[in-house]
């Protein structure tokens, strides 16, 4: 009976054999392809959020959550079009004549990138191409046909190749899904500063992807074009030496139409702020906070929700500072009222000095020589204060920096208010 069934067993084996070779060569030849597919199938042009969502669902699901629009828990920034001047009123004044006195709101998630910007009310026919450069991944295509023309065409005449927001392209190449910067103006600053953003390791893209949006930039006279002013460095100061030496022409963004200082408006720095920053120096990248890692179904990945990482402080701080969330939410927002008040305060002090150097100008006997410094400091204070203003944490990212180059800013607005009334012999 034995020797019977060993027989048997035998009979069958070589149709056992073949079963198995089929079955490999079904995986080999059918769903090998299939998961290869599944890397491959999102095509380089396809800038549509949802279709890259059918293959990366927990990172899509995410990435809608971008469209809540909430207060942050610590009631700075959040995601509410709210107008800035409402808290700062001083800013009606230090931003006169400029088109953010007119329209200037707290900014809000990704996905309303070009609503935002088609709604802003700073944008006019005039409005060059340059502006899309941060809203969309169709940008791609536009550069790839156009070159840096189209930063001085009309964005009115583009605005029908734009047809989405910030999404998966601006920062992945669908082959692979490793992180790309698609932004040329970061590629060239970067390249200037002798880093080539294509061979930067991991951890570093994990802030370039951001910061080829999230930066300080100025458009070129005649060009248009995007330019980041980091030659010198990524401090304030720096920045501000950069800009005094006059780049490819471009003296100012306005003239102040009181003051009749030559001004310049800071964009949205917080690149520059968070790589000078505490947790930077300790390795951290944008994303850490920001995209933490989350689990869902025993699967790891990265949240696409990328808000206050206050509402999601055990992801994002938790990993490192293990002490009570309450705690460290406290902690953030004592920080942040500390330098919101060096804010506030500063952008008074420039106000004031505004409405002085307008009334030292109008003075039958000024001194032109003393009121021209005083419109240097102030465009100076200004220009310290607007820094901060304009970056997204309240100081957060890199507070010991906040706070001493906002106390240099109130003081040059003093020092300018001193030399004005010095210009016009009279006392204020
Ligand atoms: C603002 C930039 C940005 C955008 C937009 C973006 N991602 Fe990501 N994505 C990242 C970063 C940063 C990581 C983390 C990469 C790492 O750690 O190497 C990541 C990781 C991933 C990963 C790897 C697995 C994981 O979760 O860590 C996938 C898949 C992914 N993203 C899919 C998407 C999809 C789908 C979209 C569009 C719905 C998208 N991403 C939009 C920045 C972005
Ligand atoms: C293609 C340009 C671009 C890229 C890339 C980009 N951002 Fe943004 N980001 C913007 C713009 C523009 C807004 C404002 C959108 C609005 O208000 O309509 C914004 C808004 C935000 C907000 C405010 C969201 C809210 O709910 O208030 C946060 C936080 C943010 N970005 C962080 C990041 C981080 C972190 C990264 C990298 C992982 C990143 N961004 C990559 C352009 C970009
Ligand atoms: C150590 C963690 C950490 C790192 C690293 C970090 N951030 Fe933040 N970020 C924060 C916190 C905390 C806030 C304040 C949130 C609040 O007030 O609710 C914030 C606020 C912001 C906001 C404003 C959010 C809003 O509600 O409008 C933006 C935009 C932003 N960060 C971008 C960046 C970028 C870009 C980088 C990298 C260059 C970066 N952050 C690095 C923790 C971090
Ligand atoms: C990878 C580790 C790491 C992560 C993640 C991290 N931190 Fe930190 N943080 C540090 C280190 C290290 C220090 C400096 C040592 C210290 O003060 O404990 C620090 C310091 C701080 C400080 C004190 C700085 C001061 O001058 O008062 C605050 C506040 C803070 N972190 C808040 C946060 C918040 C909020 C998050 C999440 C959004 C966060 N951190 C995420 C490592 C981290």
């Amino acid at each position: 009976m034995k020797v019977k069934s060993k027989n048997a067993f035998l009979k069958v084996l070589p149709s056992i054999v073949l079963i198995i070779l089929f079955i490999i060569l079904i995986r080999v030849f059918l769903v090998a392809p299939a998961g290869a597919e599944k890397l491959t199938v999102i095509s380089d042009t396809e800038y549509d959020p949802a279709v890259w969502g059918k293959i990366y669902p927990l990172e899509y699901n995410s990435y809608l959550k971008n469209k809540e629009m909430a207060v942050s828990p610590t009631g700075f920034g959040g995601s509410i079009k709210l107008q800035k001047s409402i808290r700062q009123p001083e800013m009606l004044m230090n931003f006169k004549g400029n088109a953010f006195s007119k329209d200037y709101s707290e900014d809000r998630g990704h996905p309303y990138s070009m609503d935002d910007l088609k709604e802003s009310k700073r944008v006019t026919p005039k409005t060059p191409g340059s502006c899309m450069t941060c809203k969309t991944p169709n940008l791609r295509d536009v550069y790839k046909d156009m070159g840096w023309n189209y930063a001085k065409t009309p964005l009115a005449e583009l605005l029908s190749r734009i047809k989405h927001p910030i999404s998966c392209a601006n920062c992945h190449d669908p082959q692979g899904m490793q992180l790309r910067v698609s932004n040329p103006a970061f590629i060239e600053a970067m390249g200037k500063r002798g880093i080539d953003v294509a061979k930067a390791p991991r951890q570093d893209m994990r802030s370039y992807v951001c910061g080829q949006c999230h930066s300080e930039y100025y458009l070129e006279p005649k060009t248009s074009r995007v330019i980041f002013p980091w030659d010198k460095g990524l401090k304030p100061q720096e920045i501000y030496a950069y800009y005094k030496d006059v780049p490819s022409g471009f003296e100012m963004d306005w003239q102040h139409p009181d003051s009749q200082a030559k001004m310049l408006k800071a964009q949205h720095p917080d690149f520059e702020l968070a790589s000078n920053g505490f947790h930077s120096k300790f390795g951290l990248a944008c994303a850490n906070c920001h995209m933490p890692f989350m689990l869902e179904g025993g699967v790891k990945y990265s949240s696409h929700w990328v808000t206050s990482p206050l509402k999601h402080i055990q992801a994002s701080c938790s990993t490192c500072h293990q002490q009570d969330e309450q705690l460290i939410l406290e902690r953030v927002k004592t920080k942040q009222n500390n330098v919101f008040q060096l804010l506030h305060t500063a952008g008074q002090t420039i106000a004031r000095a505004h409405e002085v150097l307008g009334k030292a100008g109008a003075a039958p006997k000024v001194n032109k020589a003393d009121l021209d410094k005083a419109r240097e400091l102030l465009r100076n204070a200004q220009w310290l204060w607007d820094f901060f203003a304009a970056e997204n944490s309240m100081g957060f990212h890199n507070t010991d920096e906040a706070q001493n180059t906002l106390k240099q800013s109130n003081d040059l607005a003093q020092q300018a208010i001193a030399m004005a009334s010095k210009a016009a012999g009279t006392q204020n």
